[in-house]
């Protein structure tokens, strides 16, 4: 019978888990999650069949907060002698893929498997290319995972590229740039790769723009937005390193984040001061509701008890706020790979009905 597997945060199971549960609940289909902690993986079984497939169609995979990846499948034992065979049928059930990716979990478990995985690569692919179950010129067909749960024990599944993250895993590899003067800056930088389309970075990200980093230093975020050409006001009263204070593109405001207030509205908001979410949340809508951005991506840290329950009411707020005001916005929410005890929020204005800035 097939399930889902969910990828996530390790430690974040359970959050995982709750969400797919009220994500089928608002579909009317049944299905319960099968968690380990610390597994970085949930199982999400539907009895009924079919129905595991018809939950992954119904939901869209951006909607999904702790969901790193996805895929529809199902499990198989494997011999050591001989795991290949057993795969290839497991692929004769399933639909043509037009490329494969080896997977495991985000855990050390998961870590020690990946001699395994680097070994079986090359002849699994070339068995799959053989018996025409990979075809890599049908690129619009789905990808085939094959998740190695231990040596013998192995998910296979499928995800499809228009419903589903981008990276095997749902992990981006990206690069750190050298003169980044912390390593948060891959923060936005995921967020922008998971948010904005690729083909609309150009409109939306655009030189010349103007932006707004709170809690900025030493400038991690900042130096994402500078790469990008925009102006950024840098809020915080700690120091911002001194290539980005250079480039003339950055004013340094040494000032509380939650009492600033932009001269103009701007393009960008970005806030990664840690504090209690609400507090975040009600920053958030404060920005969106006076107009003071377009769009905005801020950190929500999460508390130890109770994230999910905690990540949707701020959400909630900042929805009622929007809707208060007469504004039509897009609201996205995703723990991210770089994010730790958090998750990203991002928010695009669409329509304001009268904008104010105060
Ligand atoms: C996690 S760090 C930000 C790192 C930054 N995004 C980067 O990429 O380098 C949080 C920052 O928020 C600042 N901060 C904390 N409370 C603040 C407040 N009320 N107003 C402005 N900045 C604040 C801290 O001084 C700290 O520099």
């Amino acid at each position: 019978m097939q399930e889902l597997l969910l990828h996530c945060r390790p430690g974040f199971e359970s959050e995982a888990a709750a969400e797919m549960q009220a994500l089928a609940g608002e579909q009317g289909i049944a299905g319960y999650a099968v968690t380990a902690d610390g597994s970085a993986v949930v199982r999400f079984v539907c009895p009924e069949e079919g129905d595991a497939g018809r939950l992954m169609r119904k939901l869209d995979f951006r909607q999904l907060i702790f969901v790193r990846q996805w895929a529809l499948g199902s499990w198989l034992e494997v011999p050591a002698e001989d795991r290949i065979s057993p795969i290839i049928t497991a692929c004769a059930k399933g639909p043509i893929a037009s490329q494969l990716w080896l997977e495991t979990a985000d855990t050390n478990d998961g870590k020690a498997l990946a001699a395994l995985t680097k070994k079986l690569g090359r002849p699994l692919e070339s068995a799959l290319t053989k018996t025409r179950f990979v075809r890599p010129a049908k690129a619009e067909a789905p990808r085939l995972h094959v998740f190695f749960d231990s040596g013998e024990r192995l998910f296979v599944g499928w995800s499809w590229a228009n419903n589903a993250a981008a990276w095997p895993m749902g992990i981006p590899r990206l690069k750190f740039p050298r003169e980044a003067p912390s390593r948060s800056t891959l923060k936005l930088e995921e967020a922008w790769h998971h948010f904005i389309p690729r083909d609309e970075w150009d409109s939306r990200l655009a030189p010349g723009m103007t932006a707004v980093d709170l809690g900025a230093a030493p400038g991690g975020w900042t130096w994402q937005l500078v790469n990008r050409h925009m102006k950024v006001t840098a809020v915080d009263n700690g120091p911002m390193a001194k290539n980005l204070m250079d480039s003339g593109q950055v004013e340094h405001v040494q000032a509380d984040g939650y009492l600033f207030k932009p001269k103009k509205p701007v393009q960008w908001m970005v806030c990664d001061i840690v504090d209690k979410p609400a507090r975040s949340s009600a920053l958030l809508s404060r920005w969106l509701t006076r107009g003071w951005c377009r769009e905005a991506i801020i950190n929500f840290k999460l508390p130890m008890k109770q994230r999910y329950r905690e990540v949707m009411q701020c959400l909630e707020h900042v929805q009622d706020a929007l809707d208060a005001a007469d504004i039509r916005a897009t609201i996205a929410c995703k723990q991210l790979y770089t994010d730790r005890e958090e998750v990203t929020c991002h928010v695009r204005v669409l329509h304001a009905g009268s904008y104010r800035v105060q």
